[in-house]
């Protein structure tokens, strides 16, 4: 049946609204370069959602709506790869960098060779398959033969164009039917932001971005892809499994004009002193990327060279790695000890043969949990690589099979350290939980928790003080806190009557702190700062949140039904009700002013930098938070302004090397009106 003519209009209509939400996020995921705002934006994709729902039979795979995921799958489906994807031979030294050009002169009988040099992203590689300029397929590299069809999941990473247009492709000169392959990454920033949320609700938490990434592209449950936000920066572009191109950087430029995420640190280089230059170059800059990097990979510029040197086994000889010395060092594991965390998760902790990295003299690092000792295959007696990354707990990332291997397997917990208890491990989770509410480990966690700086801020209340507190039985939970006298505290070790003066006064001095700082002391599940902020200004005071319904709790920002469920169930509970009251009488700040946010900087999110003139950092943080902006710790394309003081550091490098605007104190002030 011929299509009417409103339907034919009502099509037109959705194709145009489809090319524009495709040029927009273009403009926001590929050129971190947006010209309209997420509202905007939202507008745009709700205008578009609602057209297909009234005419569902236009709905089409590369449509923008359908980033979202899917329903779960039973498992992925293996697909045959156009062409092997082959992994790069490393390098870890100028010498055998130059030993690598040596060969590459040699076989190819020339010494005028063009190379490009690129990133080493610490991601996994992909493959897309396009025909007729839309995406048909996303596979992972599997055995570098067979891969895993993760299609739905590709789908909803913003970067990756979904649909290009004819005239783009053709422009750009690359065929409608394409293959282009590149590394999947998750962007340093969201990896520790969801790794804290996931350590905040008591879930697994992911040794590095990569294994992150490789867990979320395989989530058989694309929604849950389509929540965490990945990147992909394409490297290769094939025509049936052949390289398209004569020269490689013509690739990465092709790609880049097709409106792919091509990485812009690249350099095309004509001498190995110049790969050289850029290999140290990106040395000293790595800490300032947005995310991680291994190395270099250093590539022959010109196919037809490439095809004369061929491959070796699994890599090209056209291709090598140079790999960055990771700040580590190969230790001896001597033992496991497994310990409980304030939520009662319990983390194999590896005790290790003292070892120096970066200027620091490590003895533990974290095995993470049960899965990461079986994905390394790790047993006690090893030697493993332990590495420790710029602000996080040196990790053990390898057995290291140069020294004889240790015999003693490494065993899930039997009890929970301190109490003894028989830890459960919940069906799905890959955590064990020590379970009894009175463990001294969990007790331990949360009172060191309560009297940290930035919560009630009991200076001299640490480790060994609460300890000693735990032991003797003098504080059983936060409130007994408030019930110590002097007596008590000197009859515990290496206390005289000025130290314990000094405590007792830093305790009568928390009872000062606002109410924010209170919730937050309390520890309940996924309530951080920020949340612990928002209740207070909201509710005004502890006692309404407590009378709060799961309903009204989700009516404070950024609270949503998990968060509302927990602290629910938190003041639900009678002993916690028993344990506000006892905060209460001693008198801790339970009011609070309510406060309704100012809108000026609604939705902008800010870095501080640098010494500012006028303010503190907690003074220009309120500044910004009180007209409804956000201050976050790190820079990243979502960053909206840094505001630079003087000597900035790293974090304006970062800023200018993302575009992110620099502002300084006044135009802040400006701003925030
Ligand atoms: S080229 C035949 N370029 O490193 C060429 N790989 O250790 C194969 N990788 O499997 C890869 N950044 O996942 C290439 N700029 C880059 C890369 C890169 C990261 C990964 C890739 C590869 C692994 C090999």
């Amino acid at each position: 049946m011929p299509a009417s003519k409103d339907e034919k209009n009502i099509e037109k209509k959705v194709e145009s609204l489809r090319a524009t939400i495709r040029h927009h996020e273009y403009l926001y995921h590929v050129l971190d370069q947006p010209e309209i705002s997420d509202q905007e934006f939202d507008k745009l994709l709700r205008q578009l959602k609602d057209l297909e729902a009234e005419h569902p039979s236009l709905i089409t795979p590369d449509s923008p709506t359908q980033r979202v995921g899917g329903k779960p799958r039973e498992g992925f489906v293996k697909v045959a790869h156009s062409s092997p994807m082959l992994s790069l031979d490393n390098t870890y030294s100028e010498d055998e960098l130059r030993a690598w050009e040596r060969r590459v002169h040699e076989l190819s009988g020339r010494k005028d060779i063009d190379y490009v040099c690129e990133l080493k992203l610490d991601g996994m590689s992909l493959a897309l398959i396009y025909e007729d300029g839309k995406l048909v397929r996303g596979i992972t590299r599997g055995d570098g033969s067979v891969g895993e069809d993760v299609t739905l999941n590709v789908r909803t990473v913003h970067s990756i164009p979904l649909s290009i247009d004819r005239d783009r492709l053709k422009k750009a000169g690359i065929p409608a039917d394409f293959e282009t392959r590149g590394e999947l990454l998750m962007p340093t920033a969201a990896f520790k932001k969801l790794n804290a949320e996931r350590e905040q609700a008591g879930l697994a938490t992911f040794a590095n971005p990569r294994n992150f990434t490789a867990g979320t592209v395989r989530q058989l449950d694309a929604s849950i892809t389509a929540q965490r936000r990945l990147d992909f920066f394409p490297y290769i572009l094939l025509q049936d499994g052949r390289t398209y191109f004569d020269r490689h950087w013509e690739t990465l430029t092709a790609l880049e004009q097709a409106g792919f995420k091509v990485n812009r640190n690249r350099k095309l280089v004509h001498s190995m002193d110049e790969v050289w230059d850029f290999i140290q170059e990106w040395e000293a800059k790595r800490e300032s990327l947005p995310y991680e990097i291994d190395g270099i990979v250093v590539k022959v510029d010109r196919t037809g060279l490439q095809d004369e040197l061929g491959f070796t086994g699994k890599a090209p000889r056209w291709a090598i790695a140079y790999k960055y010395a990771a700040r580590g060092g190969v230790t001896q594991l001597e033992n496991i000890r497994w310990q409980t965390g304030r939520t009662g998760k319990l983390t194999p902790v590896a005790e290790l043969a003292p070892i120096a990295i970066g200027g620091t003299t490590v003895r533990n690092a974290t095995l993470h949990n049960m899965d990461e000792i079986e994905r390394l295959g790790v047993k006690v007696g090893d030697w493993v690589r332990v590495e420790r990354g710029g602000d996080v707990i040196p990790k053990v990332v390898a057995v290291d099979q140069d020294h004889p291997r240790g015999k003693e397997d490494i065993d899930p917990p039997k009890e929970c350290t301190v109490c003894h208890t028989k830890p459960v491990r919940t069906e799905g989770e890959v955590d064990y939980r020590c379970v009894n509410a009175n463990c001294p480990a969990k007790l331990m966690g949360t009172i060191l928790h309560f009297a940290s700086r930035g919560v009630m801020n009991i200076d001299g209340m640490g480790e060994s003080l609460v300890t000693q507190l735990i032991e003797r039985g003098m504080v059983k939970n936060v409130a007994d806190i408030y019930d110590l006298t002097k007596r008590d505290l000197l009859s515990l070790e290496r206390f005289a009557d000025k130290s314990a003066q000094n405590i007792l006064d830093e305790i009568e001095n928390s009872k000062k702190l606002p109410l924010e700082r209170v919730i937050y002391g309390l520890g309940i599940r996924m309530v951080g700062e920020r949340t612990a902020q928002f209740l207070a200004e909201h509710f005004g005071s502890m006692e309404a949140i407590k009378n709060a319904s799961v309903e009204e709790l989700q009516n404070v920002g950024e609270v949503g039904p998990k968060i509302a469920e927990s602290i629910a169930e938190f003041f639900g509970n009678a002993a916690n009700q028993k344990l506000v009251e006892r905060l209460r009488k001693a008198s801790l700040t339970m009011e609070g002013q309510k406060k309704r946010r100012g809108t000026k900087l609604a939705g902008k999110t800010f870095v501080l930098t640098g010494t500012l003139a006028h303010f503190t950092r907690d003074e220009a943080k309120k500044l910004i938070e009180d007209a409804g902006g956000k201050v976050t710790g790190s820079v990243s394309k979502k960053t909206d302004y840094v505001v630079a003081g003087a000597d900035a550091g790293s974090k304006l490098d970062k800023a200018k090397e993302l575009g992110v605007a620099v502002i300084d104190e006044k135009v802040m002030e400006k701003l925030a009106g």
